[in-house]
């Protein structure tokens, strides 16, 4: 019998879905132009291109304009942050606590202010608004954390930076203020509406939503003035040069049209999932403590402390027993030190090194809950 592989990382991964592929696949070969060539097959190429850019902006309620293709989140992200920064350099900004990496190394190289959660791993927004001085040219919050998977208050983000616009443009100030939100692990199960969360910049990644890896956007709202990082060419209206890649354009907006379709039944079928998985824990790992609010949560993140047991061998015996998990975001897999998110929320280095994250995807089952759980509770000492 083969062995059983169950995967519970999909936070850090997901595949490709079968619709996806094949609506790239004409772009890796037969249809290879380049969208800036002047000949027939390199205009349908440059109407393919918008079309992926049209269909994401209608989901993102943008103009097509307002969207720049990107090689994955952290380029998104990176750009986002620098762009901004390099317009704005006597300026500071504010970054969350619980940022995604690509948001807090470029954030790092400026003036910066980190904002704090709770010890349910939420904004303070109120900490937030006493942070926001005269300087502050730009806001990032993720909108759904990747290791705890909390969701964080946006739109109250957002009422708090339109109010100091307004302050200033009453004031006759003249620095800006925006707001960008890292929703790489959003896409499959929120609403990425920009207008309806009011926020002026927003990071997509295909590779999290069943789409290519180094796909990605970032939606700049008309108005925005940033710097590129990457010169060149000129495309993407000189926000981001290099010759387009039409396949990973097309996986992107086919992914999010396909994922945002799936959102309702996949956001109840996993609640389910998470409720069960939840229970099993309580019955069968009665000293396991949940991190991050249950309330405000995405509905695939189980994220565990199981204090006095250490997370690396519990995810080398889950591994061996075929069980794909996580301790902490793959992202900073390399970096040996506790997470910064868990340090975040105020859980000891002990307790950090003894959480595990378990992201559940399409192909969870009830099936895969039970023999996770049981199979952990046998490795726990
Ligand atoms: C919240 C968040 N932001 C940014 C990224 C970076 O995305 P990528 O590795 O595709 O560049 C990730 C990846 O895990 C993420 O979870």
């Amino acid at each position: 019998m083969a062995k059983q592989q169950i995967y519970l990382d999909y936070a850090a991964a997901t595949p490709v879905s079968p619709s996806v592929q094949k609506q790239m696949e004409p772009y890796l070969a037969a249809d290879f132009y380049n969208p800036s060539a002047t000949y027939s097959a390199g205009r349908e190429a440059h109407k393919t291109l918008e079309a992926a850019r049209s269909s994401i902006a209608s989901i993102l309620g943008s103009r097509s304009s307002e969207i720049v293709f990107t090689a994955g989140g952290s380029e998104a992200n990176n750009l986002a942050v620098h762009g901004i920064m390099r317009t704005n350099s006597d300026a500071n900004l504010i970054v969350s606590a619980i940022e995604h990496e690509s948001v807090l190394a470029p954030a790092h190289r400026y003036k910066v202010k980190e904002a704090a959660v709770t010890p349910e791993g939420r904004l303070d927004v109120v900490r937030l608004a006493k942070q926001i001085d005269d300087q502050t040219v730009l806001v990032s919050v993720m909108y759904a954390n990747n290791e705890i998977g909390t969701v964080q208050p946006l739109k109250e983000v957002s009422r708090l930076v339109q109010s100091v616009r307004k302050q200033r443009l009453e004031a006759g100030h003249k620095l800006p203020i925006y707001l960008h939100s890292d929703a790489c692990q959003a896409g499959n199960y929120l609403d990425l509406h920009v207008a309806r969360l009011g926020i002026d910049l927003m990071t997509v990644n295909g590779g999290k939503i069943y789409g290519p890896k180094q796909s990605g956007a970032l939606y700049i709202k008309a108005g925005v003035e940033l710097q590129p990082l990457i010169d060149g060419g000129g495309q993407e209206r000189g926000l981001r040069s290099g010759t387009e890649s039409l396949s990973a354009a097309v996986g992107l907006s086919a992914a999010l049209t396909e994922t945002q379709a799936l959102r309702a039944t996949e956001v109840t079928r996993l609640k389910q999932l998470q409720q069960e998985f939840y229970s099993l824990l309580a019955a069968a790992l009665p000293k396991s403590v949940l991190n991050g609010s249950e309330k405000y949560r995405l509905p695939n993140n189980v994220h565990l402390t199981l204090p006095g047991q250490d997370n690396e061998r519990l995810l080398i015996q889950l591994d061996e027993a075929g069980i794909m998990a996580a301790a902490g975001s793959a992202c900073s897999a390399s970096n040996d030190e506790p997470s910064h998110v868990l340090a975040a929320l105020g859980l000891s280095d002990s307790d950090a090194r003894a959480s595990l994250r378990f992201t559940m995807g399409r192909a969870t089952t009830s099936e895969d809950i039970q023999t996770t759980v049981r199979t952990l509770s046998a490795f726990v000492s």
